[in-house]
């Protein structure tokens, strides 16, 4: 991820989302999600792909095809499976996508670890891949759970959940963990648990109402746009603005 922001001069990880079709028209998915990323990819540093495409393209076909044309453009592809089951389903579930080419993949903490995300780790880490935990979500219901007063089962302590979970992305050596950019304080307190150790990807600008350049100057490592880039009249044109808009913070 460094070395792309670094060489493409962007902290944007392009959400290649697309609107519901009819499973017949699934070829002007792929079409679709092909020609945003011809046009974007100079100004994004990864691709996160999402149930958006998995569902009407499959992995295996449409999807590895992406995943091939992310990696011409010397970029990363970040699968948003937001992996929450047992260790054993999760286990697979992750071969598949990194067989498919995949990078990294997004895991939820809520799941645990002892036969919960701990045999996620140890594949992705076998396999050179990464693994980034959810902190923090975008969306305004998950305060109900990222954002509860909790006792901590360790400690006995009471705390909040979205701090234990940075410090279980510290703990399980996680490669990233996402906070939505609609809530820059929460980036902020992160930033000061996880330092400069785990970069914050922070999804939620635009279209959630999130600022490029608040989550940033709260400590985000990347964005995650996905609408304000992909449902644009000119994708191009709306990552280069963002892209440039930013460039100094
Ligand atoms: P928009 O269109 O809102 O799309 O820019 C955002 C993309 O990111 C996903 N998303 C999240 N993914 N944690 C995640 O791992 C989050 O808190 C989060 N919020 C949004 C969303 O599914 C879409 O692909």
């Amino acid at each position: 991820m460094q070395e792309a922001a670094k060489q493409k001069e962007s902290r944007i990880v392009l959400a290649l989302d697309f609107p519901f079709e009819a499973p017949e028209k699934s070829a002007r998915v792929l079409s679709k999600a092909q020609k945003v990323l011809e046009a974007v990819h100079p100004y994004i540093c990864a691709v996160k792909i999402n149930h958006h495409l998995i569902l009407p393209l499959g992995v295996f076909n449409g999807v590895q095809q992406l995943v091939a044309q992310i990696h011409e453009k010397s970029i990363p592809a970040i699968m948003d499976a937001k992996v929450n089951d047992i260790g054993a389903t999760n286990q697979v579930m992750a071969n598949y996508y990194f067989a498919a080419g995949f990078d990294a993949i997004i895991a939820n903490p809520f799941v645990g670890w002892e036969e919960g995300l701990k045999p996620l780790f140890e594949v992705s880490q076998r396999l050179c891949k990464g693994v980034i935990l959810l902190a923090f979500m975008s969306h305004k219901g998950a305060s109900e759970g990222y954002g509860q007063t909790i006792i901590d089962a360790e400690t006995g302590e009471r705390t909040l959940q979205y701090a234990v979970f940075a410090k279980k992305a510290l703990k399980w050596g996680a490669d990233g963990v996402v906070v939505g950019a609609t809530r820059p304080e929460k980036i902020a307190e992160i930033k000061q648990i996880v330092g400069e150790q785990v970069p914050i990807y922070a999804p939620g600008v635009g279209a959630q109402g999130g600022a490029a350049e608040t989550a940033f100057k709260a400590g985000a490592s990347y964005l995650i746009v996905g609408r304000e880039i992909a449902m644009a009249d000119d994708p191009a044109q709306a990552a280069r603005r963002l892209c440039e808009s930013v460039k100094k913070v």
